[in-house]
């Protein structure tokens, strides 16, 4: 069965650009971005893996450890590095994993077998310190990602992770959040002493909690 949410991720060992690590191990309390790749020299994986390569600084202060993986075997991925810099102006600066044997794409489901028998597709998963699925995404070979939203849901994870709040729509991090339903309006009087707006009893508008 495919991996959900609120599963544990599956711990692996592989062997990365960086040297070969063990996924718990290395992701030890931080939180974590597995995301996969179809193939090696290609055009969108080579775009997004200097786009995350751009954006570490923005994962890093959130505490959050990037591991891209490709099927394809190291010694590919040790030559399409240096194309990844020459191209996109930012050189990979996390692991990228080889998965040739597809061990971990099989126990992630990154191959659907209806799209591609042999490429993996374009997961992703959010990982918390817990180690538990926090978020998946999957997206066709065809369509490359949007790692601003990625982060954006990373605020929102970790928000209501420490708060008892949901993000409406189109949320960015400093806008107004919502009152989880399973707060009563007592309990928020403490919670969110700052106030909040009742739109519908079930629709509670707050501002967002540690923001000044
Ligand atoms: C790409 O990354 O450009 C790509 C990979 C596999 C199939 C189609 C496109």
């Amino acid at each position: 069965m495919a991996l959900q949410l609120g599963d544990l991720a599956p711990d692996f060992e592989a062997e990365t650009t960086d040297g070969t690590l063990r996924f718990h191990e290395w992701l030890a309390s931080s939180w974590g971005v597995l995301f996969s790749h179809p193939k090696d020299f290609t055009p969108v994986c080579t775009t997004e893996l200097g786009e995350v390569a751009r954006l570490k600084p923005e994962f890093e202060r959130r505490n959050v450890k990037v591991l891209g993986l490709s099927v394809d075997p190291l010694s590919d991925h040790r030559i399409w590095v240096g194309d990844i810099a020459e191209t996109q102006g930012h050189a990979l600066n996390f692991p990228l994993a080889a998965d040739p044997d597809r061990t971990i794409a099989d126990r992630y489901g990154m191959i659907h077998p209806n799209a591609s028998d042999t490429l993996t597709v374009r997961s992703v998963f959010i990982i918390g310190p817990d180690k538990k699925v926090k978020l998946t995404l999957t997206y066709p070979a065809s369509t490359g990602r949007n790692f601003a939203e990625i982060l954006r849901v990373i605020d929102s994870l970790q928000l209501t992770a420490k708060h008892s709040v949901a993000t409406p729509v189109n949320w960015e991090n400093g806008d107004d959040v919502i009152i989880a339903p399973s707060v009563t309006d007592e309990q928020a009087k403490n919670r969110f002493p700052r106030g909040w707006k009742t739109l519908k009893p079930y629709l509670r508008i707050t501002p967002q909690p540690d923001q000044h």
